[in-house]
């Protein structure tokens, strides 16, 4: 969810984390093969954008952008580079800005 500061205007968004392949497998496009098909399923069940706290260098590959480029935070004391979201439609984060805030399972 991010939370604007009108809390008429919230949306919800989904969190990506973290992404990861066994040792002997990566280097072979499965990383990206699980993000892109995760990024199809979310637009199926009618998400239009994933939000994470990622490694900086990796996921711009696959279409992120920093979520200060947006005037979006991560409720996080992290670095701007590594707190990353993409837009899976045009629109997806028309007139959003604010400070995601994840559910509790995130935090147990
Ligand atoms: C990150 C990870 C999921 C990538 O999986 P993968 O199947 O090897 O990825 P792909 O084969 O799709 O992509 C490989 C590319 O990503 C790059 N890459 C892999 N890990 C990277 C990292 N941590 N930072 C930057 N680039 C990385 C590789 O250099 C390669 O680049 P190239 O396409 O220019 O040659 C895997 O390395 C992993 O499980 N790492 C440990 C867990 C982790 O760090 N997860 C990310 C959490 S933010």
């Amino acid at each position: 969810m991010i939370k604007n500061s009108n809390p008429d205007i919230q949306k919800t968004s989904l969190a990506l984390a973290p992404v990861a392949v066994l040792k002997k497998y990566q280097g072979k496009g499965i990383g990206g093969k699980l993000i892109e098909e995760a990024h199809r399923k979310a637009k199926e069940l009618g998400f239009d954008s994933v939000i994470l706290l990622g490694h900086e260098k990796y996921y711009p590959k696959f279409g992120y952008e920093m979520t200060k480029n947006y005037g979006i935070k991560l409720p996080f004391e992290v670095p701007d580079e590594n707190c990353m979201l993409i837009k899976l439609t045009e629109n997806a984060l028309k007139d959003i800005t604010g400070i995601v805030e994840y559910p509790k399972e995130f935090y147990e």
